[in-house]
């Protein structure tokens, strides 16, 4: 068993057996208040000089509390393995997350897991589940009756996923995309996109270049997601970070040979990363490609499945543009929602 404090009370913690407290919703928020951000010993920036998007993180930040060692273990050798082959003392897969969590957030009584229905604004979280029910959320997971709690509540690799209304300078999801017209947006080929019935289509027009649909907004670090459908064979994508003529990766929807949607092309280079999994397309429906673009690192999901990380060299920061290339005739591009959430860096 460890013991750890926590607000001035000791808190019992079983790596792996019943449950030892329960602490409900209420309890937090009071205590809330009088949490201090200060870094104590023992506190996360030992682990952050690694791992600096994890300030953002929303199972950090709510957790000011309870720091990484908490739930990974002191993980000394993992730190001090330069050779990064060492993993932290404790790890959760899929199956041990529900448990994990609920040992201490558990709403008493009989049940042993804080379910869904068991949340403290049930109706909030139901408009939440109805919301993102069938489709893939931004950080690559799917919304299901058996979702387990990070599904939901951000894995690491997202900050605030529940969050949509601006909070105190927080990051948050915005839809590029206001499903209505295209303000925000700067089209190189006049008439190639158009809005339709709440949704962008995209031709490729006359320019033998191929026809991007820009941001005006420039982009930095980021996390995007967008949602569509196609006239298949197509050949579309998604600038990353594009400047003046300075071209950014981009993502490629595409129908190739040995290469599907959510491969990353690099401009007069090649594919950096291709996807052999055409399994992961629907040809028939709508397909999210979740993207978390990061200093030189780009990582790719289509439909919630990951497809990879890449580090590739291009602009620092630059606009998001959805492309159509000229090759793709009479295909259409149907953009249902562009979701974009700017990562706050680490000071
Ligand atoms: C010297 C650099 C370094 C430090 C310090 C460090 N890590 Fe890591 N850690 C890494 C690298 C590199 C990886 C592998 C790449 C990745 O997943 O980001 C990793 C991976 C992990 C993973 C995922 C392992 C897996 O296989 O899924 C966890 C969990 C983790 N670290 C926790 C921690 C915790 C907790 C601390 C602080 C106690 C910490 N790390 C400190 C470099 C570090
Ligand atoms: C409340 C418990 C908790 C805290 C606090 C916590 N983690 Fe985790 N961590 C988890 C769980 C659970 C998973 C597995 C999540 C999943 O796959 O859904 C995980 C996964 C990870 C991973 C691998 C997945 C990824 O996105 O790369 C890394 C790396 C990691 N944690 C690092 C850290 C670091 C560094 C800290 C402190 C800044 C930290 N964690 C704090 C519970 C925690
Ligand atoms: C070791 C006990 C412990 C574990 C394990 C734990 N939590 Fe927590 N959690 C807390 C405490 C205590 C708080 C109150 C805030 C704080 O301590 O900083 C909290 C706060 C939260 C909040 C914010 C609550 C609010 O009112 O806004 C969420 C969401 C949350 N936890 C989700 C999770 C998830 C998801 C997991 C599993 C990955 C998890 N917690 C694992 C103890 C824990
Ligand atoms: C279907 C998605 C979903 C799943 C699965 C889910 N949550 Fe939540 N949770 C939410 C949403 C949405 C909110 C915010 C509700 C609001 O707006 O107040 C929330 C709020 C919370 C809160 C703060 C308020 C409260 O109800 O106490 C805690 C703590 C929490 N969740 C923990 C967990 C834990 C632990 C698990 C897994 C055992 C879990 N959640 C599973 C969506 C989910």
């Amino acid at each position: 068993m460890m013991k750890y404090v926590h607000r001035n009370r000791v808190y019992s913690y079983f790596a792996g057996g019943t449950l030892v407290f329960a602490v409900l919703a209420g309890v937090f928020s009071a205590c809330l208040a009088e949490e201090s951000q200060a870094e104590r010993p023992g506190g996360n920036s030992k682990c952050y000089v690694c791992h600096p998007a994890m300030k953002t993180e929303e199972l950090t930040t709510n957790h000011l509390g309870i720091t990484c060692d908490v739930c990974h273990g002191a993980s000394t050798e993992h730190m001090h393995d330069e050779m990064l082959m060492t993993k932290p003392d404790l790890l959760f897969g899929r199956a041990e997350v529900r448990g994990m969590c609920s040992k201490c957030h558990e709403p008493g009584g009989e049940r042993q897991v804080y379910g869904r229905q068991d949340h403290a604004y049930p109706d909030a979280v139901e408009a939440f589940f109805k919301k993102w029910t069938g489709r893939m959320r931004p950080n690559g997971r799917a919304v299901t009756r058996d979702s387990v709690c990070t599904d939901c509540h951000g894995t690491h690799n997202i900050s605030e996923p529940l969050r949509t209304q601006s909070e105190g300078g927080q990051p948050q999801w915005v839809a590029a995309f206001n499903g209505r017209d295209l303000t925000g947006w700067q089209s190189t080929a006049e008439g190639s996109w158009t809005v339709k019935a709440g949704r962008i289509i995209g031709k490729p027009g006359g320019n033998e270049k191929g026809s991007t649909l820009w941001t005006e907004a420039t982009y930095d670090d980021y996390l995007l997601a967008m949602t569509f459908k196609a006239t298949w064979p197509i050949h579309a994508g998604i600038w990353l970070r594009s400047e003046g003529s300075k071209h950014s990766p981009r993502i490629e929807i595409i129908k190739a040979k040995a290469a599907f949607t959510s491969s990353v092309l690099v401009p007069g280079k090649g594919l950096a990363l291709t996807n052999l999994r055409e399994d992961l397309v629907d040809y028939e429906s709508w397909n999210t490609i979740s993207v978390k673009v990061e200093a030189d690192r780009i990582q790719v999901w289509l439909n919630g499945e990951e497809i990879g990380v890449v580090r590739v060299a291009g602009p620092a920061k630059g606009k998001i543009g959805l492309y159509i290339d000229p090759a793709s005739k009479s295909a259409e591009l149907t953009v249902r929602e562009v979701l974009v959430q700017r990562l706050v860096k680490p000071e």
